[in-house]
């Protein structure tokens, strides 16, 4: 099972990925997270990373195609995985078909912007593993800790109100036609072409998560 999820930023990919990755035995496979694990370990990459990020605008697509190759020819990827937050432009998903990495299912999740932004603002993350929290939507058992490892919870820095209206504006310009590149490739080529559908993502997480398996399966 290959899989993308596709979403503006805090549609609750990296909420619905964790409900995913456990169904189907795939691991999650996110570009963003790997960058922010860049950034934090001071690599070559996450140097050129870092202010792009906090800026809101997109890394360029030649480092995120290496970094998606690379990681997608080791050996846990072999049943597949699911994509959260790649391909975001259209180079991004024709190197996918350059490169032959056959994709089943291009799930999308919608959620309005105003929403996002409400969202956006009481996320908090656990930087280790990736977990996702939410101050009122989604609190952890204990206030600003990690359920799991008991280590601090933050917020991350692109989620102020400007970077997130930026990031949703480089969504709809530059991501969201990624949805006319698969519907018209369905007519061009159905054989190269993933399943598409798209779930409503508001609402309780679970009602969420049971729609998005439901169009999975
Ligand atoms: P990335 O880390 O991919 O961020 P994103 O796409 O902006 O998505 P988010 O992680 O912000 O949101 P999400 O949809 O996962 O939502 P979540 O589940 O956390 O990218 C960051 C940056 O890296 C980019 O800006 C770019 O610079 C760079 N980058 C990454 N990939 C790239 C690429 N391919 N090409 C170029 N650059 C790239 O949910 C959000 C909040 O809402 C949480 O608090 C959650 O608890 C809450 N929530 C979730 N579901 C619900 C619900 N149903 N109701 C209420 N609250 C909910």
């Amino acid at each position: 099972m290959r899989i993308i999820l596709l979403g503006a930023p805090g549609a609750g990919k990296g909420t619905q990925a964790q409900f995913i990755t456990e169904k189907f035995g795939i691991p999650q496979i996110s570009t963003g997270d790997m960058l922010r694990a860049a950034v934090k370990a001071g690599t070559p990459l996450g140097l050129q990373a870092k202010g792009i990020m906090e800026a809101g605008k997109l890394v360029s697509d030649d480092l995120i195609i290496a970094l998606v190759k690379e990681r997608i020819a080791e050996a846990d990827c072999a049943n597949g995985f699911l994509f959260d937050g790649f391909p975001r432009t259209i180079p991004q998903a024709q190197a996918l078909l350059d490169a032959d990495v056959h994709i089943d299912h291009v799930l999308e999740i919608a959620v309005d912007d105003e929403e996002i932004v409400k969202r956006l603002s009481g996320r908090r993350v656990h930087e280790g593993s990736g977990r996702v929290y939410h101050v009122v939507y989604n609190p952890p058992k204990s206030e600003g800790v990690d359920d799991v490892t008991g280590e601090a919870l933050v917020q991350r820095s692109d989620d102020t109100e400007a970077t997130v209206r930026k990031r949703l504006a480089v969504y709809h310009e530059q991501t969201a036609p990624l949805v006319g590149f698969y519907r018209e490739l369905e007519v061009r080529s159905p054989e190269a072409a993933p399943k598409y559908s798209k779930v409503m993502g508001v609402g309780s997480m679970d009602e969420i998560r049971d729609k998005v398996i439901e169009a999975l399966s």
